[in-house]
């Protein structure tokens, strides 16, 4: 099969497989990040194949649609073989597609520029206003608050802490947000974060301000 094919094809599959998913992994997460992967793939001369399908299949796997992690990682595998994805290719995507996650800051160390790429795609999508919204969204679908001044946020988390524990809207911006600028791994996306990450101080600023009926 021509790459193009693999890609239309993957396109529909993932459409499908995220229609209603409402914690923030919709299909338009999908379609932003695949259009950051694009432009930061063609800056940091990566493998745009590759950087295109993890950024496609990489909430396939996630162990909030799945009834575990392993049998959302055999899914991706099968549709990668359903599509006659070389072995190369398949791994390349694979290992992204595992190691690409934040869960709490337990960052691992990422083997490619591909990787890197489309990581970085993910986390500019979880900054600036619609990082923002998404946020709020997901707060909203656990049932967290907006704010609680009385719950503080928490410094450091594990993988299960950072799923399951109670807190806030805002302080999700403290824990993970306003960290997202500092650990891109490239210079295209660094310069694209800054922008984002202004965005959030300036309406964090704001939140303050309203929320003491200052303004
Ligand atoms: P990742 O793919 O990095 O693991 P998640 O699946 O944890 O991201 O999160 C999806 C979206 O929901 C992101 O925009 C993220 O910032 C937001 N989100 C995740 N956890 C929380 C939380 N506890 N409170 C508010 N928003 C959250
Ligand atoms: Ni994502």
């Amino acid at each position: 099969m021509d790459k193009n094919e693999v890609i239309t094809n993957t396109i529909a599959y993932v459409q499908n497989a995220l229609e209603g998913e409402g914690t923030g992994h919709d299909w338009w997460h999908i379609d932003r990040v695949t259009k950051l992967t694009k432009k930061i793939a063609e800056k940091e001369n990566a493998n745009m194949f590759i950087c295109i399908m993890a950024a496609l299949l990489h909430d396939i796997a996630d162990e909030k649609l799945n009834e575990s992690e392993k049998i959302g990682i055999k899914k991706v595998r099968s549709w990668l073989a359903s599509q006659s994805v070389d072995h190369e290719a398949t791994e390349q995507i694979m290992d992204i597609i595992t190691s690409i996650s934040f869960k709490g800051g337990n960052g691992l160390q990422l083997n490619s520029v591909e990787a890197k790429v489309v990581q970085d795609a993910d986390r500019l999508d979880a900054i600036g206003a619609i990082g923002i919204a998404r946020c709020f969204v997901y707060s909203g679908a656990t049932s967290s608050p907006i704010h609680d001044p009385f719950i503080k946020p928490r410094e450091h988390m594990t993988k299960e802490e950072y799923r399951h524990n109670k807190s806030t809207a805002i302080n999700h911006f403290y824990e993970k947000l306003l960290k997202l600028k500092d650990l891109m791994n490239t210079e295209t996306s660094k310069q694209l974060a800054i922008e984002r990450h202004r965005f959030m101080e300036m309406f964090l600023d704001e939140f303050y301000e309203e929320w003491e009926g200052r303004r």
